[in-house]
């Protein structure tokens, strides 16, 4: 049977999962594939580090350039994270004729532009499944199954540690900081949590997606990006009392008639009924809705070792048939042959319905007066309860439901009714996600 070399840039957590897979399942794996996958080197920065999995030792090396660049070696395989010297080396491989697979979302989302035009350039393959939602085989799905599809909308819940987060909140009524204080102590949750908890990890991703959808790879400063950190245990428990669950959200749409695209990443509340909002922990998902296909719901790992593992050998595997002879042509990396470039619509010309928190005196007029700046701005109410007396903010809850409304309205809304005297604390805005 023929082999086919894989070299590893990185002896990780999913670099560990993918050299223990290349070499304990590959006698599984040339009996589907009909020859062999062989890794034939893998760099690591610092020779000693402890491991997950450890390949024999004569595999491994502290150059990089026993990888990339060499001849024998036609996948490269970039596990390193980061920004450099990630991106050198990717291009330099690309530049090589060597494929290219990553789980690294950061840089394509950052640098994809400059990486994928390379790719194309030099008719080379950089393939990504595991940037995205771990081991959900989502890239493959939009790439080669959905083709024929006018994707209308993706929802995605594609943070792990969030997730894991925020179903603590909910089902256990702790708050943020207990809730990743236990996560980061169990492993779920990084030292520094910046990435995940702000919502910059799970941009990445969205990016990754629409680019898939649309055909357009948006900038994550081009739409709307609002992590967990400001989310209380009051905000989840008025969401249940409405039938709502409360989820980090990934959202982006096409709108035909406007032929723009609706990306954005915040909390938003789910119908608790809606297969989104059951899932929990570090479980991720993604739903798209396609005009043919109606709507696909895919749930999964979203991180890990040997999930990872899995979504990166996917791509392996994928990128060494095309070194076969006579291999059909690969599907583009993007799945578009001809990329689009459609606009993005403003996060505030978004229409929403919106879920307020606010803390108010209790006197005559108060809820009025609220209601009045809202009918001024155009925000019709759907639906209002007032709750007891609440010593720790000095007044009494008003939770606000709208319907939908401009979310340019809504704000300039707040921005009234922040300066009425009856208030005695911040609004809460949460966004409703009724299409689910
Ligand atoms: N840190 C990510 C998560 C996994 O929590 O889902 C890698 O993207």
């Amino acid at each position: 049977m023929a082999t086919i070399n894989v070299g590893l840039l990185g002896l990780g957590t999913v670099g560990s999962g993918v050299a223990k897979i290349l070499i304990e399942e590959a006698e599984l794996i040339g009996q589907k594939l009909g020859y062999n996958l062989r890794l034939a080197k893998v760099c690591v920065r610092n020779a000693s580090s402890a491991r997950n999995y450890s390949p024999p030792s004569d595999l491994i090396t502290t150059n990089p350039d026993e990888i990339v660049g060499n001849p024998n070696i036609p996948i490269v395989v970039e596990l390193l994270g980061g920004l450099e010297p990630a991106r050198s080396l990717v291009l330099k491989a690309l530049a090589s004729g060597q494929h290219v697979v990553t789980a690294n979302k950061a840089l394509l989302a950052i640098h994809g532009r400059e990486i994928f035009q390379k790719a194309t350039e030099v008719s080379r393959e950089i393939k990504f499944e595991a940037a995205v939602a771990g081991a959900i085989p989502v890239i493959r799905v939009l790439k080669e199954g959905l083709t024929a599809n006018r994707i209308q909308s993706v929802f995605g819940i594609l943070n792990g540690t969030t997730n894991h987060i925020l179903t603590r909140m909910t089902q256990n009524g702790l708050t943020f900081q207990d809730a990743l204080s236990e996560a980061q102590k169990s492993g779920y949750a990084e030292a520094d949590p910046t990435n995940d908890v702000e919502g910059f990890d799970a941009a990445h991703k969205l990016a990754l997606l629409t680019a898939l959808a649309y055909g357009t790879l948006p900038q994550i400063a081009d739409f709307h990006v609002e992590g967990v950190t400001n989310l209380e245990p009051d905000d989840i428990a008025a969401a249940q009392e409405f039938g709502y669950v409360i989820k980090l959200l990934a959202s982006s749409s096409f709108s035909p008639t406007d032929n723009r695209l609706e990306i954005r990443l915040h909390p938003a509340m789910l119908p608790k009924n809606s297969l989104m909002a059951g899932v929990n922990g570090v479980m991720n998902a993604v739903m798209i809705r396609g005009h043919a296909c109606g709507d696909i719901f895919l749930s999964g790992a979203g991180a890990g070792m040997m999930p990872t593992a899995s979504a990166v050998m996917g791509d392996i595997i994928e990128a060494s048939r095309d070194l076969l002879p006579g291999a059909a042509p690969q599907v583009p990396s993007l799945g578009w042959k001809t990329l689009q470039s459609w606009s993005i619509k403003p996060q505030a010309e978004a229409r929403l319905s919106y879920f307020l928190r606010l803390t108010v005196v209790d006197k005559p007029g108060v809820l009025s007066a609220i209601s009045g700046v809202l009918g001024r701005h155009n925000i019709s109410i759907a639906q209002v309860i007032q709750k007891g007396f609440d010593p720790n903010r000095n007044g009494v809850t008003l939770i606000i439901l709208t319907h939908e409304a401009i979310e340019k309205d809504l704000l300039a809304a707040l921005a009234e009714t922040d300066k009425l005297d009856a208030l005695t604390g911040p609004t809460r805005l949460i966004r409703v996600e009724n299409q689910i």
